[in-house]
């Protein structure tokens, strides 16, 4: 190591490998490839839906008769992952979350269509309550306001297990409890879901760059708190690493740092920390912004999201949850 390094300008030249193409090519360290994309999908109630999110342009909330159009594009594009979101109607919404625990629920109802074509795809769901409750949080509320921790995870534990029996194959919560993944892990194996995986959203910060998704799963407006005693302080790292030993140590396969961009950091001490699957999500106000800028003209959004999206991989996401999933498996196909 130290050799290589002491030599010095001018036998260093390092502008050499980048003066062509055929030489950056061949140095390049990481590539991105339709296997790091997982992509995320909203689901609505009624016949014939297709929705488009006022906060992010060019995605969509279906209703579960059209999501033959999502399985065709991922099966087409070679997609290994979706990830289901659903959009609760007002009416099912109640303090308790109780729409979370119903087998005629949107997730259960999605997973029944999907599970019953065949695709070439695993399909996700989140673990959580916030598309259910009437106050649009993850978790179960007191009269003081208070997040039940224990009290919700009983909860979680079995809407883990409603999803699994309707043949999920990754359980995504993303709750933010203590000790969830325990209880979630127990309860999957004492059922016999040996091969259900549990991608713990491990490292989720109480970032305001959630709106947008809290505009399309319908919770914005109910949430009247922030998620501060839950999500974590954007402020800290090594309670990052903390949560990840406690998942790793209750059963989870896979770990995700949330948000993106801004979170590279933690991406990459976690990587080397734990050397363990470890996910990004780039989330809904990371979709926005950079919808935003380029609507305006003022970026270019293909290279923006190359360049984003690279910068994950080089930080150690072994894949990436982006609403811009389908848009660049489509243009990796086309190989150019
Ligand atoms: C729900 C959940 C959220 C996201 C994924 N699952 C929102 C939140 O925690 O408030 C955010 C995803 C995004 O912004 O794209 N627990």
């Amino acid at each position: 190591m130290s050799n290589i390094h002491s030599s010095s300008f001018p036998s260093l030249r390092l502008r050499r490998g980048r003066s062509n193409p055929w030489i950056r090519n061949l140095l390049t360290e990481n590539k991105l490839t339709v296997n790091d994309l997982i992509w995320p999908i909203f689901i609505c109630e009624g016949e014939n839906k297709k929705e488009e999110i006022s906060s992010m342009p060019n995605v969509y909330r279906y209703s579960i008769d059209r999501l033959d159009e999502i399985s065709e594009n991922a099966n087409d594009l070679g997609i290994n992952l979706v990830a289901l979101f659903p959009y609760t109607p007002e009416e099912k919404k109640t303090e308790g979350g109780e729409e979370s625990i119903n087998s005629k629920n949107l997730i259960c109802e999605s997973l029944k269509k999907i599970k019953s074509q065949k695709n070439n795809f695993g399909v996700m769901c989140d673990i959580a309550l916030d598309p259910y409750t009437s106050h649009g949080h993850d978790g179960l509320v007191n009269n003081e306001g208070e997040i039940l921790n224990d009290e919700t995870n009983s909860l979680l534990v079995k809407q883990a297990l409603l999803f699994a029996e309707h043949g999920a194959d990754v359980i995504a919560p993303s709750d933010m409890m203590d000790g969830r993944i325990g209880k979630i892990r127990n309860k999957l194996e004492e059922e016999k879901f040996y091969d259900t995986i549990i991608l713990s959203y491990a490292a989720k910060y109480a970032s305001k760059m959630y709106s947008p998704f809290r505009d399309a799963v319908g919770s914005s407006s109910n949430l009247k708190t922030d998620k501060k005693t839950y999500q974590m302080n954007i402020a800290n790292s090594d309670e990052a690493l903390r949560e990840v030993a406690m998942d790793i140590k209750e059963g989870a396969d896979i770990v995700m740092v949330k948000p993106g961009i801004s979170y590279l950091d933690i991406i990459s001490k976690i990587k080397s920390e734990f050397n363990f699957p470890t996910f990004a999500y780039q989330v809904s106000g990371e979709y926005s912004m950079i919808k935003a800028a380029a609507d305006k003209g003022f970026i270019d959004e293909e290279e923006i999201v190359f360049e984003q999206l690279t910068s994950f991989k080089r930080a150690g996401a072994d894949a990436i949850l982006s609403y811009f999933a389908p848009d660049v498996a489509r243009k990796l196909k086309s190989g150019n």
